[in-house]
Formats: structure tokens, C-alpha cells, sequence
């Protein structure tokens, strides 16, 4: 699975997402170190603070079958830069350590980092040891 590919998964789920509120639409796929893929989309809410982001539909799917060990997530939105995951997706995917951060948009534009370039001494469960 090249960074590409996943990067293309997450294209396609993007057409899914739940945006009538901000019409932001966002997709994401993440991958397992098994090699599994779990996609995600942004899901809003009438009640706009309870909405979603991509990033962490994907992961709590890929969580809830039992998966938690990661080797990429790759989003992509219809942006002039790559889109980069919020400060929120961010700490909720450091919990389980660090994976590569692909981040793309819709003209094919392509930008990689590691989650601890993204979110550096992040904390963690290790932080929570006395
Ligand atoms: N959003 C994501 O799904 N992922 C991101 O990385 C950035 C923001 C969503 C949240 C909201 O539904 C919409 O994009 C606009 O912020």
C-alpha cells in the first residue's frame, strides 16, 4: 500500500462525508500495521459542536474491530494546500502512538509527516505513570 493508495481511499470515502453545514467536505483511511484499512468521513451536526472530523471516524472504526497499532492516515480535503489534521485528531491519534500523516487534496497536491513532527511531547498514557 503506497502512500498514494491510501491517499486515493480516502478521495473516494470523501464523497460519504456528512458536511451540510460547513459543505467542507473531508475523507480519511487509515492503516493497520495487519494491513487492514478502515475509512472515515467527517459527520456534522444540527448541533454543530458535536460534529466529527474524518480522522477520528476512521481510527474509532479501526478501534472498535480490535485493531491498535497504525502505520499511516491519510486525509484529504478540497483545499489549496494539503489538509492537515485538527489540533483535536491530533491528541486523540497520539494516544496510540506515532504514524505517518499523509495530507492531501483533491489536485493531487501530496505533503507526509509523522505525528511527532505534527504534535511534538505530545501527552500520552505513558504521561499518565507516577
Ligand atoms: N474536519 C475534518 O474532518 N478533518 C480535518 O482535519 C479538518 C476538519 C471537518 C470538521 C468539520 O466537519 C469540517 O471539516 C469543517 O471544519
Amino acid at each position: 500500500m503506497t502512500e498514494k493508495e491510501l491517499l486515493e481511499i480516502a478521495k473516494k470515502v470523501r464523497e460519504n462525508a456528512y458536511a451540510p453545514y460547513s459543505n467542507f467536505k473531508v475523507g480519511a483511511a487509515i492503516l493497520t500495521e495487519e494491513g487492514k484499512i478502515f475509512t472515515g468521513v467527517n459527520v456534522e451536526n444540527a448541533s454543530y459542536g458535536l460534529s466529527i472530523c474524518a480522522e477520528r471516524v476512521a481510527l474509532f472504526k479501526a478501534i472498535s474491530e480490535g485493531y491498535r497499532r497504525f502505520k499511516a492516515i491519510a486525509v484529504v480535503a478540497d483545499t489549496n494546500e494539503p489538509v492537515p489534521p485538527c489540533g483535536a485528531c491530533r491528541q486523540v491519534l497520539a494516544e496510540f502512538g506515532s504514524l505517518k500523516v499523509i495530507m492531501g487534496n483533491l489536485k493531487g497536491d501530496m505533503k507526509v509527516k509523522d505525528l511527532s513532527e505534527l504534535l511534538p511531547e505530545s501527552f500520552t498514557p505513558q504521561n499518565l505513570r507516577r
